[in-house]
């Protein structure tokens, strides 16, 4: 375990994981001087931009529990990473939420255009899975095998994309509290328990020990779709580097629009609070991963 995991220093070892992440992505997609070169551009454009690398995090903490080879972890924390930022290029597109901005700077199709930016995210999913299947990811086929099948769940009709779908649906329908949970579970919950369930498979855990990280993960799936609605709501684009406001203009159900600011906020807390709790049976060890459940709720961004 690194000094800053060792320190308990959040901030500090999200950095230094972020600072590791953005370093194989820079190496996995290197500028190139052929003819589709914008693609590469666009590409590097919608990963390499900040971003708080939370999914990737989780993975690499995830995978430490079960002492878990650093290098293997990071090949799986690279290809959720390319995963989530592929679902933001597309997620800012104009047909689909019209965002200018990302992460504090112009999103991809509008540094390049639309049809550079429905390109780039292609890629980046597709590129994903030839990272995950890589040899690299784990020496045994069977586990690689699993990660595969798994991500494409999360990210697929079952997962993030049909979450999506969902969140388009909610701004002309009345969803009630049960509607949205699932809505939330899939736009954003699905990525965020394979993040931190794919610790649980290259360290072939038990049962009990994968059940507490899935539990974990569900409270906290929820509780930071939840913080990302009300940042919406009263946060400042400035600092949440993408435009605010826009649930509210699009008339979007969210756990915001059905509850208000204060008991939408207290049932983040709660959740967060429940999801820190699922790590007993780690003890000590997954003080990071407790830490993050509390950074969730608090983050301006
Ligand atoms: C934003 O995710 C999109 C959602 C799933 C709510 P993040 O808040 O993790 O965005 P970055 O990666 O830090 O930019
Ligand atoms: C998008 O949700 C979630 C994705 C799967 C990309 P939002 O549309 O609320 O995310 P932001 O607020 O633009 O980051
Ligand atoms: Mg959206
Ligand atoms: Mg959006
Ligand atoms: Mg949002």
């Amino acid at each position: 375990m690194t000094a800053a995991a060792d320190a308990l220093d959040l901030p500090a070892a999200m950095a230094e994981a972020a600072r590791e992440v953005e370093a194989a992505i820079d190496r996995l997609i290197p500028e190139v001087r052929l003819p589709e070169a914008r693609l590469a551009d666009a590409m590097r454009h919608g990963t390499l931009n900040g971003g708080k690398r939370l999914r990737p995090f989780l993975v690499l903490r995830s995978a430490d529990l079960f002492g878990v080879h650093p290098d293997c972890a990071l090949h799986v924390a690279v290809a959720t990473e390319l995963v989530h930022c592929y679902s933001l290029v597309h997620d800012d597109l104009p047909a689909m939420d019209d965002a200018d901005t990302r992460r504090g700077r112009p999103s991809v199709h509008k540094a390049f255009d639309e049809a550079a930016a429905i390109l780039a995210g292609d890629a980046l999913l597709t590129l994903a899975f030839e990272v995950l299947a890589g040899p690299q990811t784990h020496e045994d086929p069977h586990v690689r095998c699993r990660l595969v099948a798994d991500l494409a769940r999360a990210a697929g009709p079952h997962g993030m994309v049909g979450g999506q779908m969902l969140d388009l649906i909610a701004e002309t329908t009345t969803l009630d509290l049960g509607e949205i949970t699932r809505l939330q579970r899939l736009k954003t919950g699905a990525m965020i328990a394979f993040a931190c369930e794919a610790g649980a498979t290259l360290g072939k855990a038990d049962q009990p020990h994968r059940h507490a990280l899935a539990a974990y993960a569900h409270d906290l799936g929820l509780a930071f779709q939840i913080v990302d609605d009300l940042l919406d709501a009263e946060g400042e684009a400035g600092v949440a580097g993408k435009p605010v406001g826009r649930d509210a203009e699009r008339g979007k159900a969210t756990f915001v629009s059905l509850l208000g600011i204060e008991r939408a906020r207290d049932q983040a807390r709660m959740l967060a609070d429940q999801a820190a709790r699922h790590l007993d049976i780690f003890g000590p060890r997954a003080e990071l991963l407790r830490a993050v459940a509390r950074f969730v709720v608090d983050r301006k961004a």
